[in-house]
């Protein structure tokens, strides 16, 4: 009798595991693809996965659809090096990964569970969208998501991966999440694909142009990640999951067996910066320089390089650099950059991650094609994430910190903790030769040697201004520094700030410049 009823079980469970069966897997396979179990399995630490939901079938009535048991969804919790974390990993080889009514209950009852434990959400797409079949009540599957996503958004992290096509509703949901990857050639995001797209436009695209992992890392910014395969996706997650907190009420962990000196000095950080303030060089050397180990996790790589984000340690603790890159567009603020950084601000500071700031920066990007697509509004973002942000904050300017771009790069007045200049700092309203073309345009029209003129007075500006001492001597910068003592000087900071405590009038919450 009980063994009966044990061979039921294990049939049946036998039948959820097998997906879509072996064709499909085949079919999954030979499209350079992992199954859902298999990329669970690249995912959290062995024997660590617990499945629920794994006998829910949809309710659809159309006979045409088979059931599946688990709905073309595998959801549960394990661990990733000992971490809890809750996921949902679509099952292509079942209808296409298609989400239906009682797919969606089972994404959103295992954000629910993450939610009240204070976990990390974890979803890996590889979806056909709603499932047509089902109608509005696949539609109110994804609602009941996007409301979970936006319930987790800043209490617990929420990641997703794309390792297939995801279109229509399976896209809005990882862009509600904090970081999405996504594998090359082999993820795909889009609201309509290149069928529609052709029908509607009379445009010829491919799935790779339109929305393949480049595309999304590069233009639109959708993807903060490209991993070259799916392993790399997942070790990519893992490393994520290290720098951050289990939610908003923890601190990330502090790695006691830090190796790197915290007094390390670097003596040749002076160098990577050009004696001549019109040459450009990599920030990134001088990230790497100061931070623990030379680890950087860089965020958002190839989507508005003209500013570098991403996650370090410092003496152990897990911080978030921002920091200008003279290499594109001189470090100009720009749109892209603004929103790119405004939103590293806000998940830093939601997960009590401390913020450290490099500048060297001309400014805001000039030009019609900025002002008229909203630069105005889309800088000020910088700005008030910046305001907004409670967690510790250190400001370190290496080079040019000019007029609007010099406030919003985590300016003392923003409310940050601890402002530090290299002796190379230049902060003034304008660089010199915007500044002297203002102040001096009478006297410089009507001089017959105005070249000349205008050399030696942006000479005089430079001098005079484009230095840190005047901020040092108004206390808006708190510490000049020789630049090798970098590395010592923030983490000492950071070790000061530790118990920081700074609270902000009630309010529903604020309405930052969308
Ligand atoms: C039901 C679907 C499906 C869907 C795919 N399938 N998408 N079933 N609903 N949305 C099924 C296919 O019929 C097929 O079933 C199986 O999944 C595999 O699909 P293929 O097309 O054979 O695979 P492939 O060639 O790899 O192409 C994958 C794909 C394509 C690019 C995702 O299937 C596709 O374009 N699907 C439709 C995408 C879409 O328009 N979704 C609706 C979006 S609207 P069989 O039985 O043959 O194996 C939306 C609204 C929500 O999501 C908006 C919220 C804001």
């Amino acid at each position: 009798m009980h063994e009966e009823k044990l061979k039921q079980y294990y049939d049946r469970k036998h039948n959820a595991e097998a997906g879509g069966g072996q064709d499909k897997v085949e079919s999954q396979h030979s499209k350079g693809k992992l199954t859902a179990r298999e990329r669970i399995n690249l995912l959290l630490d062995p024997n660590s996965f617990t499945e629920i939901d794994k006998f829910v079938t949809h309710r659809g009535d159309d006979p045409e659809v088979k059931k599946y048991y688990g709905d073309g969804l595998v959801t549960g919790y394990g661990t990733i090096n000992g971490r809890r974390v809750f996921i949902y990993v679509y099952d292509f080889t079942v209808l296409g990964g298609s989400l239906g009514e009682m797919a969606g209950k089972k994404v959103s009852k295992v954000m629910s569970h993450a939610l009240k434990v204070g976990c990390p959400i974890i979803g890996i797409l590889d979806s056909g969208g709603a499932r047509i079949q089902e109608g509005v009540s696949s539609l109110d599957g994804y609602g009941d998501i996007f409301h979970k996503n936006a319930l987790a958004s800043g209490v617990i992290p929420q990641i997703t991966a794309s390792i297939g096509p995801c279109a229509g509703g399976a896209v809005y949901s990882p862009s509600m999440t904090d970081f999405v990857i996504m594998v090359e050639n082999i993820g795909q995001m889009f609201v309509t694909g290149p069928e529609v797209v052709k029908e509607v436009l009379s445009q010829e695209v491919t799935f790779e142009e339109l929305g393949g992992a480049r595309t999304h890392a590069t233009k639109s910014g959708v993807a903060h990640f490209i991993a070259k395969d799916e392993v790399d996706c997942m070790d990519k997650i893992k490393t994520l999951i290290s720098f951050l907190p289990q939610n908003n009420r923890e601190e990330p962990m502090i790695l006691t067996d830090n190796s790197d000196d915290i007094n390390r000095a670097d003596p040749n950080l002076i160098n990577i910066l050009p004696d001549n303030p019109y040459q450009s060089y990599d920030m990134k050397e001088i990230i790497k320089s100061i931070v623990d180990n030379g680890n950087f996790f860089e965020v958002h790589e190839l989507f508005a390089e003209n500013i570098v984000v991403g996650f370090a340690r410092m003496g152990g603790r897990s911080v978030g650099i921002i920091a200008n890159q003279p290499l594109f567009l001189a470090g100009a603020l720009d749109i892209h950059s603004s929103n790119k950084a405004a939103r590293f601000v806000r998940f830093c500071d939601s997960f009590n991650i401390p913020i450290v700031t490099l500048v060297d920066t001309p400014g805001y990007l000039p030009g019609t094609d900025q002002e008229h697509n909203g630069i105005i509004r889309h800088g000020s973002k910088l700005l008030y994430a910046y305001c907004e942000a409670t967690v510790p904050k250190i400001t370190c300017i290496i080079g040019k910190a000019y007029g609007g771009a010099y406030i919003a790069m985590g300016s003392k007045n923003l409310g940050t903790d601890l402002n530090i200049a290299w002796p190379t700092a230049e902060i003034a309203v304008l660089g010199p030769e915007a500044a002297i073309t203002i102040i001096h345009r009478k006297s410089l029209k009507d001089s017959p040697d105005a070249a000349t003129k205008k050399k030696n007075l942006a000479k005089e500006y430079r001098n005079k201004f484009a230095n840190p001492y005047i901020a040092a001597e108004r206390g808006t910068i708190d510490l000049v520094i020789d630049p090798m003592e970098s590395r010592g000087t923030i983490i000492n900071a950071l070790n000061a700030l530790a118990n920081k405590r700074e609270t902000r009038p009630w309010k529903k919450h604020g309405n930052i410049n969308l």
